[in-house]
């Protein structure tokens, strides 16, 4: 069985997300999505969430092409998540090409898969804040 890692913040879950999860499945058999806490996405990241950890947690446990949903708490568990999930291949959109290739001393595949155009989480915010002024 391969199986399919990849990591985000996935708030205002919409298309681009959905297009990246099935393309993601279509690289393996089993798909486990790191969905980031509402600490590290604050801490590390500098976003706030609409969504907390638990509501987008299930919205993306929802999504049929996902087996399993886990928390991301940190930027270092990535090498350790490889191992302890027995990955075959690591996916991300293309907006972090390049970022972890150093996954591959790691035994495991890098894709970076692309985005799909003009939709973003913080597009979303941004457009529904200026239709309320
Ligand atoms: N993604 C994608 N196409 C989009 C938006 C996101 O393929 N239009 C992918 C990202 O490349 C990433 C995953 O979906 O691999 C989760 O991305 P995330 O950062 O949660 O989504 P964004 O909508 O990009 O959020 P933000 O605007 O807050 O950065």
């Amino acid at each position: 069985m391969k199986r399919v890692i990849t990591y985000g913040t996935f708030d205002l879950l919409h298309y681009g997300h959905i297009n990246l999860l099935r393309r993601a499945k279509q690289l393996g058999d089993y798909l486990i999505v790191v969905v980031s806490s509402d600490e590290f996405n604050w801490n590390e990241k500098h976003k706030k969430c609409y969504f907390t950890y638990e509501q987008r947690k299930a919205l993306v446990e929802a999504v049929r092409y996902v087996d399993l949903v886990i928390p991301e708490t940190s930027w270092d568990q990535k090498r350790s998540d490889m191992h302890e999930y027995h990955i075959d291949t690591f996916v991300m959109g293309d907006d972090w090409i390049g970022k972890f290739d150093f996954l591959e001393d790691e035994g495991v595949e890098v894709v970076y898969l692309p985005r799909t155009p003009e939709i973003s989480s913080s597009q979303i915010k941004e457009d529904l804040n200026m239709q309320n002024k």
